[in-house]
């Protein structure tokens, strides 16, 4: 069997219709959405919503995982657990990337039981030893004499890379909008030069919410004034601007965010780096949004002061005020592309109300600790962001669950929040064919 014929066949299971009570106690509940405002509270309680999501969300989108510097030499893995399917990320030696169900042929195991590790020529399931090449072919069945050769390969989970960043997609057949993504973007990110980055930091943080509470606090910048330290460098200037009912104070901000723009394109379109926003957070499965966005300050990074925190420049920059290029993925994922690190952000839900948020910094793989950075300087903006995202995440979690929420109404600054309702509710509609 080859492996996609042997993948549909692992994963015939999960694209099954829905049965017909799921799919009107579904519809039921996402009529009760109303556009411009909140979401309900059954949709932070229900778990049969929350296992529509993971299964049609989840397991029929494209998600960014990690990049590639996170697997960057040949046997290098890394494991995950996606709602319930375990699976894993490999590099070849060949330097190719490939996705594997983590689910041995034999009696099920999984196969690679560390989040990371090297795995070597072959894959070996410690259970009962039966051995897998890297394309996922049997090779030997441990001791009991069964034949390698009729036995399936492993499941493979189609990977697709956009400029060094790593999406996988669970299902049968992926959306076919990936590619036209990843061409408009490829010239907006190549630039930052992820594949000649590596590893700085990578922090873990469980959010004690729903994802959804977590997507949606990361699509609005209407909360950040409870984020001093992301504010000495960003401007929170988002959709709709009324200059009109500004305060003096604000209007003589919001005029210094647009002189400080204008500069700032003039120094992207001199260094020939696209900056325009594409707007597509909903409309297509493979849903995003990026621009380019001016920094305050010195404009360089996000960092305390404003200024670069790694003097060693991504990829073939030359230029430190770049500001940060914005990118967001549906459902998962959001990213800052600075002149010298990456912010790579992936969330994965965990539980109904608990969602794990990955954060990774990148810098330039020469780019040494102690004499071109320090870790302090480059990661505590986000690392307190971060934290305070946590607490916002978890206390309206605690607030939405109460029998009391009702919910209010999304303000204009709000309108990505708005945008991901949108695909939400239109890509659970489609796949429950509502
Ligand atoms: S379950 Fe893997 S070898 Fe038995
Ligand atoms: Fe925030």
């Amino acid at each position: 069997m080859n492996t996609s014929r042997a993948a549909a066949a692992s994963n015939a299971a999960h694209t099954r219709q829905a049965p017909e009570g799921v799919r009107r106690h579904l519809g039921a509940l996402l009529d009760t959405y109303r556009p411009g405002i909140a979401l309900p509270g059954a949709f932070f309680t229900d778990d049969t919503l929350y296992a529509a999501e993971v299964e049609y969300l989840f397991g029929r989108h494209w998600l960014f995982l990690a990049s590639e510097p996170e697997i960057p030499e040949g046997g290098d893995y890394r494991t995950y657990q996606i709602g319930p399917w375990p699976i894993f990320l490999l590099r070849r030696d060949d330097g190719s990337i490939a996705a594997f169900h983590n689910t041995c042929r034999h009696r099920g195991s999984r196969i690679l039981q560390q989040d990371t590790g090297i795995a070597g020529a072959t894959l070996q399931c410690p259970y009962h030893r039966w051995t897998y090449d890297l394309t996922g072919r049997v090779l030997r069945c441990g001791a009991t004499g069964e034949s390698p050769e009729a036995q399936r390969p492993l499941a493979s989970v189609h990977v697709k890379t956009l400029a060094g960043l790593i999406f996988v997609c669970l299902a049968d057949e992926p959306p076919d909008d990936f590619d036209d993504m990843a061409q408009r973007m490829t010239p907006y990110l190549a630039p930052h030069g992820v594949t000649r980055a590596r590893v700085a930091r990578q922090v873990d943080i469980i959010e004690d919410g729903n994802w959804k509470l977590t997507i949606e606090n990361n699509r609005e910048c209407f909360h950040c004034e409870g984020h001093p330290e992301l504010l000495c460098s960003l401007f929170d200037f988002f959709g709709e601007i009324d200059e009109a009912s500004m305060s003096a104070a604000e209007r003589a901000h919001y005029q210094r965010f647009r002189a400080a723009q204008s500069e700032a394109q003039a120094i992207w379109t001199r260094a020939a780096l696209p900056w325009q926003v594409i707007e597509e957070l909903a409309g297509r499965p493979t849903a995003f949004r990026t621009e380019r966005l001016v920094l305050d300050g010195a404009g360089e990074s996000m960092t305390p002061d404003t200024r670069v925190a790694s003097r060693r420049l991504l990829g073939d920059l030359t230029e430190p005020r770049l500001g940060t290029l914005h990118y967001h993925t549906q459902p998962n994922a959001w990213f800052h592309f600075l002149s010298d690190h990456i912010l790579t952000f992936a969330t994965l839900p965990l539980e109904r109300g608990r969602t794990l948020v990955r954060s990774t910094w990148l810098v330039h793989a020469e780019a040494e600790e102690g004499r071109d950075y320090e870790l302090e300087k480059l990661t505590s903006v986000w690392n307190a962001t971060n934290r305070q995202d946590a607490e916002f995440v978890a206390e309206t979690q605690r607030g939405v669950t109460s029998p009391a929420y009702l919910p209010g109404p999304i303000a204009a600054k709000e309108y990505m929040v708005e945008l991901f309702h949108t695909w939400y509710a239109g890509r659970l509609r489609a796949a429950l064919a509502l």
